[in-house]
This record gives C-alpha cells, structure tokens and sequence, in this order.
C-alpha cells in the first residue's frame, strides 16, 4: 500500500497542476535553441494527447538532432521564408513562438508569419518574450507582444529573465579564452533563471493553454545578483578567476560590431545589458512556483551541473 500510495505521488509530481481537456497538437518555434529544446523535452515528458511538432529549418538534419527523443514529429520552417509558413501551421492547435535573436526588424517577418496563422485558423500563441517588455517599446519584444495582441489572437506572453545558459553560450568563448565577462552592465542586478525552468512552465501554458489564455507570465529565479558576484561565484566553482570587467555601451556595441555580430543582435545584446542600470532590481517572481509546484533552480545549482561545460 505505502509502495502503491509512493508511485501515485511520484506520477503526479511530474504532471502539471491544471490538465488539457482536448486534443492539441502543438508546433514549436526555436526547437533546436535553448529554449525549444526545452519546452520539447517538457512536453514529451507526458503525452499531451496530440502531435509536439519541432518546427525547423532542416527536417533531416534535425531528426538526427532530436533522435533520442521518441514521440516527436517535424515541420518544415522558416521565419525568412514566408512560403513556409502555411504548411506548418496546417492542423496546428497552439504555437509556441519565439523571436530568433538576430532577427530585430519585427514587421516584415512577424506579420506575415501571423497573418498566415490566422488563415491556417491557428488563434492561440505562447510567446516567449523578456521580463520587462512592457516597459521598453523600442525592444522586439514589446513591439511583438503589441503586434499579436493588435491581430486579436488568444495569447499568453512569457516574460523570462536572464537566461543562465547565457554563461554557457553568448558569454561562453570569452569566459573559456580569457577568464572573463566584459558587459555594459555596471553593477546591475539580473534575476538569473535556468531555462530548464523556463521549459517547464511554458510546457504547462501550452498544454493547458485555455486556463491561462490572456495570461502573463514572468518565469525567474529567486537571486538578483551583479556580474562581479557572478563572476566570484564562478571562480569559487571553477577553482579558477573569472574577472567581470565593465564596458561603456557605445565600445561595447562597436566592439560586437568589429567581431562580426549583425547589428540588431549588437543593439538588442547592448541594450540587455544596459538598460537594467537605468530600472529597478527585476522582480522576483513566484509564478514558475505556482504553474510547476517546484522552486526555480539556483545559480549554484546550474553553476555545478555545467561545471564541464566550462572546463572542456
Ligand atoms: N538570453 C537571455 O537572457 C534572454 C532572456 C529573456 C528572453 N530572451 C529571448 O529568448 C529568445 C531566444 O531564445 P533561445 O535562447 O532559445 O534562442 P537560441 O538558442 O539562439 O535559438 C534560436 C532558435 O531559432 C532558430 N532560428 C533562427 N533563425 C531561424 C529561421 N530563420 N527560421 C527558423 N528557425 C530559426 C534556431 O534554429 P537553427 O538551429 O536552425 O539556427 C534556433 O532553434 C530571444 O527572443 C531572446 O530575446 C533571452
């Protein structure tokens, strides 16, 4: 009976607190990102009753990609090639939509890419946007978040603060090549978050996306902390010094620019950074508590999981 009573409590552990009622067939933008391998692998923890569709640029490649995955199936997609857009969206319940991070002009791409949906009669949008969108109309986010509400779509926005995984990857050459981070974030606070975490609160919005329709949704860690705490942090995991240096916004810019990054990225990377000098320390969020009944992961945690990451 205890065994029976254990089994019971570790199955419901993993499922969501709210359940879907029908049949959804969910395409998810960004698969292969951090994010959308996220939001997948949450998803296919627990059937949905419906198809996860992978939406990518390279069906085959992906599918050796995702091959340990069971369950997943595959679109063709393309954000810059809009004859893409209808077969994708055929049949499709709820989306989940990113905004690839090089792409920063939002019109051009964006509406026609809604557009199309709404022909397709897909209505409901999970969209992955940033905490603090609300506030800052010249970020992508905040003009996006405008665009779908303006088309009348059912949506749920997801404002996620600063991703972790920014150590592990845009962050990451630097770290390995010369033990530091340089950022135009003075001494900022950033609310870190595992998108791990993010993940699984968006696979309970998708799946139980009617109970949630209209909702906003900040996923955060619990610590705000500076990229010199950040830094010293990582020097006690690493055994080795990592140094956080500051930079102006203006050489920053100019110096992502020389190394070859696109300019919407630079500006948008730029602004990330900066502009948490000029606001408040971010909010601290329970929602991730609240759709997961579990606490967001700690840096420490993250910081020891990836700790092979650093050193290869
Ligand atoms: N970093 C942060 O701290 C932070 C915080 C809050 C919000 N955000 C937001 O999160 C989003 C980025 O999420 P992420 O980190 O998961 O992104 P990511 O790891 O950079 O992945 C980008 C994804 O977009 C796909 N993609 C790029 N161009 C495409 C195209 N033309 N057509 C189809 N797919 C395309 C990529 O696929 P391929 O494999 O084909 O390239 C990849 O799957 C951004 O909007 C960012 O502003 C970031």
């Amino acid at each position: 009976m205890g065994s029976f009573l254990l089994q019971i409590t570790l199955n419901f552990d993993n499922f969501p607190k709210t359940k879907t009622k029908q049949m959804q067939n969910i395409l998810v933008t960004g698969a292969t990102g951090n994010v959308g391998r996220a939001v997948i692998d949450h998803l296919l923890r627990n059937p949905i009753g419906g198809d996860v569709i992978a939406a990518v640029r390279d069906v085959e490649k992906e599918k050796h990609t995702f091959n340990h995955l069971k369950g997943l199936s595959y679109g063709y997609f393309d954000f810059e090639d809009s004859t893409s857009f209808n077969g994708a969206f055929k049949e499709i319940n709820v989306l989940f939509l990113l905004r690839p991070p090089h792409i920063s002009d939002i019109e051009p791409i964006f509406k026609p890419l809604l557009l199309a949906a709404k022909q397709s009669g897909l209505t409901k949008i999970v969209f992955l946007s940033v905490q603090g969108a609300e506030k800052s109309k010249v970020i992508p986010h905040n003009k996006l978040e405008r665009l779908i509400t303006s088309l009348g779509f059912h949506a749920i926005f997801v404002r996620p603060s600063y991703f972790m995984q920014n150590l592990t990857t845009t962050l990451l050459p630097e770290i390995k090549k010369e033990s530091s981070i340089t950022l135009p974030a003075g001494r900022a606070k950033f609310n870190w978050v595992d998108v791990e975490d993010i993940g699984a609160a968006c696979a309970v919005l998708l799946r139980s996306f009617d109970v949630h329709n209209n909702g906003v949704y900040e996923i955060t860690g619990n610590e705000n902390l500076n990229f010199n705490e950040v830094a010293k942090m990582m020097t006690q995991h690493l055994g080795a010094e990592i140094t956080y240096h500051r930079i102006n916004p203006l050489c920053f810019y100019i110096k992502k620019r020389r190394a070859g990054m696109p300019q919407g990225f630079a500006l948008v990377m730029t602004l990330l950074h900066f502009l948490p000098r000029l606001q408040k320390e971010p909010r601290i969020s329970s929602d991730f508590v609240e759709l997961t009944g579990k606490s967001p992961i700690s840096l420490n945690a993250f910081l020891h999981r990836e700790k092979e990451t650093f050193q290869n």
